[in-house]
C-alpha cells in the first residue's frame, strides 16, 4: 500500500513536471492560447499552402529553423535581411544560396499580423513551421513550447563557425552539438530530418569523389549529375533519400547502414564509430527514432531563446522594429 500510494505520487510529481513550463525551459505550448487562439491554424493552413506549390518547401523551412536555433539561439536572426549598415546571417557560407522559405515565412507572418497584430514572435513561426513541415510530409507532431522574442542583432561570424560543415568528422558533429548542449543521441536523430529535401553537388561532391565508406553504386549514380570539377554542376541537386525523397520516414538510417549517405556527414554516424549502435536501433524501430527526434527537436528549440522583455516582437521578420 506504502509502496503504491509513493508510486502514484511520484506519478503525480511527474506529471506536475511535465506539465509546468520547467519541462521546457521558460518556453510553453499554450504560451498564445488567449492572446493567439488561431495562431496554429494559421500556420498550419499556410504551411499546407506553401506545400502544395512545392512539397520540398516542408524540408527546407524544418532546416531554417535549425539554422536559427544553432546562432545565437532560436531568436529569428536568420531572419534578419542585410539592409544598410546592418549585417545579417541570410550570407554566411551554410546559408547563401542554400537556406530556402524566407517568403514562406513572410507570408505566414502577413497572415498572424491580421489576425493577432504585434503578439506572435518571428522566431515561434519558424519552430512551428518546422514542426508543420515534418509532420505534413509524414512525419512526427509535437507540441511546440512558445514564447521566444525576435533578436535585434544577428550574427555572420557565428553562423560561419558554428552551422557545422558537411565535411566535419563524427567528433567535430558531436563537439558542434555539444556546445548547444545537444547529446550525439540528439545529433543521430536530428540528422535524420536529412531522410527529407536535397543536397547541392558542391556539398557532396567530395564524398562520392573521395569517400571510402561509400557505395559504389551510389556514388556511380550521385556522379552522373555531379561533375568532379567544381565549379561545374556544382548547383545540381540530389535527394537525400534515394527511396522516399519527400516523405519523412527512417530511410535515412537504412541508407546510412547501406553506405547510401550522401554527404561525408551523415555517413560518418555508421561508420564503425560511437552511433553505429543507436542508426541500427533507428532502422529496427521507427517509433524510437520518431520519438528521439521529437525530443531532440523540442530541445533544439530551447537553445537560448530571449523571453520576457528581452528582445522584441518583430513586426516585419526581415527587419527590426525602427
Ligand atoms: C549534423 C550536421 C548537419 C550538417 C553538416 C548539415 C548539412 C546540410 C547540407 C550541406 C544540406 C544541403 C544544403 C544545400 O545543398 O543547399 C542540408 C540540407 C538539409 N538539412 Fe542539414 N545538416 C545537418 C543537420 C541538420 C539538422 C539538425 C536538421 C534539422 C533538424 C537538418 C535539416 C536539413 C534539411 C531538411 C535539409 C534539406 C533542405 C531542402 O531541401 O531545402 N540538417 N543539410
Amino acid at each position: 500500500m506504502a509502496s503504491s500510494s509513493g508510486c502514484r505520487a511520484w506519478h503525480c510529481l511527474l506529471a506536475l513536471f511535465l506539465l509546468s513550463s520547467s519541462a521546457y525551459g521558460q518556453l510553453s505550448p499554450s504560451f498564445y492560447a488567449k492572446s493567439c487562439p488561431t495562431l496554429q491554424l494559421i500556420v498550419r493552413a499556410t504551411m499546407i499552402k506553401a506545400l502544395l506549390a512545392e512539397r520540398r518547401m516542408g524540408a527546407s523551412l524544418l532546416r531554417l529553423h535549425f539554422h536559427d536555433c544553432f546562432v545565437q539561439g532560436c531568436d529569428g536572426s536568420i531572419l534578419l535581411d542585410d539592409v544598410g549598415s546592418f549585417v545579417g546571417e541570410k550570407t554566411a557560407f551554410p546559408n547563401v544560396d542554400s537556406v530556402r522559405g524566407y517568403e514562406v515565412i513572410d507570408e505566414i507572418k502577413k497572415n498572424v499580423e491580421l489576425l493577432c497584430p504585434g503578439i506572435v514572435s518571428c522566431a515561434d513561426i519558424a519552430a512551428l513551421a518546422a514542426r508543420d513541415g515534418t509532420f505534413l510530409l509524414g512525419g512526427p507532431s509535437w507540441s511546440v513550447p512558445l514564447g521566444r522574442r525576435d533578436s535585434t542583432t544577428a550574427s555572420l561570424t557565428e553562423a560561419n563557425s558554428d552551422l557545422p560543415a558537411p565535411s566535419l568528422s563524427l567528433g567535430l558533429l558531436i563537439k558542434a552539438f555539444d556546445k548547444k548542449q545537444l547529446s550525439p543521441q540528439d545529433l543521430t536523430a536530428l540528422s535524420g530530418a536529412h531522410t527529407i529535401g536535397f543536397s547541392q553537388c558542391l556539398n557532396f561532391r567530395d564524398h562520392i569523389y573521395n569517400g571510402t565508406n561509400i557505395d559504389p553504386a551510389f556514388a556511380t549514380l550521385r556522379k552522373r549529375t555531379c561533375p568532379a570539377q567544381a565549379p561545374n554542376g556544382d548547383k545540381n541537386l540530389a535527394p537525400f533519400d534515394v527511396q522516399t525523397q519527400l516523405l519523412f520516414d527512417n530511410a535515412y538510417y537504412r541508407n546510412l547502414v547501406a553506405k547510401r549517405g550522401l554527404l561525408n556527414s551523415d555517413q560518418v554516424l555508421f561508420n564503425g564509430g560511437s552511433q553505429d549502435a543507436l542508426v541500427r536501433q533507428y532502422v529496427a524501430n521507427p517509433a524510437l527514432f520518431a520519438s528521439d527526434f521529437v525530443t531532440a527537436m523540442i530541445k533544439m528549440g530551447n537553445i537560448n531563446p530571449l523571453t520576457g522583455t528581452a528582445g522584441q516582437i518583430r513586426r516585419n521578420c526581415r527587419v527590426v522594429n525602427s
